[in-house]
């Protein structure tokens, strides 16, 4: 049986306080997401998604709605309840990598345990497996200034795995890389939702890495305006999504 790992219900974000000048970033959202699903989430440049994937990482909260996560309301929590919530169920892939500098690539990776206090040896471990997984077992000893930038988003993103997160949430993490090093971590991300079932909900820009997702939520002015979902090949997603982008409808099975 499927697994809801995150309901989001009518979700609405106004910034700024009352009397003074607001927006209403977010008008209206609800969508499910099941375990082992990889979504993707796409629009124009301020159609709301940052502030809406920092609404399911519980770094900002909704003016209405709810937000249930692996079952649990985030609404209501507080501060230290929401972190610790953060710690132990989300994974976050920034689009400038985040790392912190003077920590090897090993101390980097493990920092999500050692703040939950697992011990050295338990963390190495973990370390040790998802870095074979990301193919960067050999830059463990290496600092972030001695990497290439794909090098350090695949960092990031096994940073962002090592606690098994029940989501794990990207904006725009290809943003920065080029081409080949956005490849190499799209790969790794399917692989990942293939192999081990992670559930993945990344933003982009970018209809190449869309077409690596299996579903796609289209956003525009705070709402969702079209949902796709995978059914073809690769390419011929990549197609529809494009189409889509364009504001022009295509009938997938003219693509065969
Ligand atoms: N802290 C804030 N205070 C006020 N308005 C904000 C704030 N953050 C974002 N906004 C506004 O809310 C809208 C949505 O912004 P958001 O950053 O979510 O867009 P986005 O879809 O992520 O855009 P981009 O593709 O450029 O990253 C925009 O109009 C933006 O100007
Ligand atoms: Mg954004």
């Amino acid at each position: 049986m499927n697994k809801t790992v995150l309901e989001v219900t009518h979700i609405q974000k106004v910034y700024g306080k009352k009397g003074e000048k607001q927006h209403e970033a977010l008008k209206d959202i609800s969508f499910d997401i099941q375990e082992g699903e990889f979504v993707g989430i796409m629009g124009p440049s301020g159609s709301g998604k940052t502030t809406l994937l920092n609404i399911l990482s519980a770094l900002d909260s909704p003016t209405n709605g709810d937000i249930k996560i692996s079952g649990a309301t985030l609404n209501g929590l507080k501060e230290s309840q929401l972190s610790d919530f953060r710690a132990k169920n989300i994974g976050f892939i920034f689009q400038d990598f985040n790392l912190l500098e003077n920590l090897t690539m090993q101390q980097n990776i493990g920092l999500p345990l050692s703040l939950q206090g697992v011990s050295a040896s338990k963390t190495k471990k973990k370390v040790k497996e998802i870095a074979k997984v990301l193919d960067i077992e050999r830059i463990l000893g290496s600092y972030p200034t001695e990497v290439s930038g794909g090098q350090k988003q695949r960092v990031a993103a096994a940073r962002a795995l090592v606690h098994n997160p029940n989501l794990l949430l990207g904006d725009e993490p290809t943003g920065a890389l080029d081409s080949k090093n956005a490849k190499n971590l799209l790969e790794a991300l399917r692989g990942l939702n293939e192999d081990y079932k992670t559930t993945i909900l990344l933003v982009t820009h970018d209809a190449v890495s869309a077409s690596y997702c299996k579903r796609i939520l289209f956003i525009q002015d705070g709402l969702i305006y079209r949902e796709l979902h995978r059914r073809g090949t690769q390419q011929e997603f990549y197609q529809e999504i494009l189409a889509v982008l364009a504001g022009l409808e295509i009938d997938p099975e003219s693509l065969v």
